[in-house]
């Protein structure tokens, strides 16, 4: 029998606190004004945030705001609202127009399960509902924290991060970009949700600059280690183990630096990527020793 290692236990854990807060987040609110929520939408949104998930990112927020001690349940809402960011990515990535997959999270995809507009509408409020969550009263945080996260979270969500990647990402099915040019639309499709991540605790606990500057370029170098281990898993893993369909960068002729360079440069840079996020942890001694195995986790996932 394989025992579960403690690193993906604790990971288990925060996921379950974290969905509990979705889950609650994402119902009816029985005390709620005379809005009108469309019953069918509310249970879009929920298919596609509520249907499993490693829910890395939000793990990510809660250790970086633990690294500075920032309060726990602010931080818990603010990496549910990054969740919701991620989950409407996820929702579009999947539409007929993007990568046009069937399978998420070993389920049915949005638009599957529903259909096209409702998959269309369900992301645009799952994003919209991600900076309710944050600006919200409920979210005890002073004012000018909550505007630098709402800035920080649409930098990293819009044209100049993720959105702004995945047209780039399209892009590249058509026209083959060399190196510098993937891992710079990888670092904004998929790099700029994670190192929001690892900043937003920085930016909770009103740590220092070079404290935020530490935890962001952290979290850029995790964030490629992220995509180029997904594109791996995307080549060598199967679709049962991944919850997604498999072979699919290959057969949409996508970019990517394992299509590039193969798969044993991939691992070689998952290793060094995994090694220069550490050092950069150094200062924090011990107390980053849960980031650490983090980083470590993004290159060894397998799924
Ligand atoms: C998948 O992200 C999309 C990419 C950015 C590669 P995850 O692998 O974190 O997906 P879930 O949330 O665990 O399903
Ligand atoms: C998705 O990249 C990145 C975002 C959703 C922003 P992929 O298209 O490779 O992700 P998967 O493989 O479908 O999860
Ligand atoms: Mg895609
Ligand atoms: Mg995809
Ligand atoms: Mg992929």
């Amino acid at each position: 029998m394989s025992t579960t290692p403690p690193f993906e236990t604790l990971l288990q854990t925060e996921a379950k606190e974290i969905e509990t807060l979705l889950d609650r987040l994402l119902s009816v609110d029985v005390t709620a004004d005379e809005i009108t929520r469309p019953e069918r939408l509310r249970l879009a949104m929920r298919h596609g945030v509520l249907n499993g998930g490693k829910r890395l990112r939000p793990f990510l927020v809660l250790q970086s705001a633990a690294l500075f001690d920032a309060p726990r349940a602010s931080a818990l809402r603010v990496a549910a609202a990054l969740e919701c960011v991620h989950c409407y990515s996820l929702v579009h990535d999947d539409l007929p127009a993007m990568d046009d997959d069937d399978l998420r999270r070993g389920q049915p995809t949005v638009h599957r399960a529903f259909d096209e507009a409702t998959a269309i509408l369900a992301g645009d409020s799952l994003l919209t509902f991600a900076f309710d969550v944050i600006a919200s009263p409920d979210t005890a945080l002073d004012a000018a924290v909550k505007v630098e996260l709402v800035l920080t979270l649409s930098r990293a969500s819009g044209i100049g991060g993720m959105a702004g990647g995945q047209m780039l990402d399209l892009d590249a099915e058509r026209e083959s970009p060399d190196e510098a040019g993937i891992i710079r639309l990888q670092a904004m499709k998929t790099g700029a949700l994670i190192r929001f991540a690892t900043e937003a605790g920085a930016i909770l606990a009103g740590a220092s600059d070079d404290d935020r500057k530490r935890l962001r370029l952290f979290g850029e170098k995790i964030g490629l280690a992220f995509q180029l281990a997904d594109d791996l898993l995307d080549l060598t893993a199967d679709a049962a183990t991944l919850g997604k369909a498999t072979q699919k960068d290959a057969a949409r002729g996508k970019g990517t630096l394992v299509a590039l360079h193969g798969e044993d440069w991939a691992r070689e840079s998952l290793t060094r990527l995994v090694s220069e996020a550490d050092d950069l942890l150094a200062p924090y001694g011990e107390k980053a020793g849960i980031l650490k195995q983090a980083a470590a986790f993004v290159a060894s996932r397998r799924n």
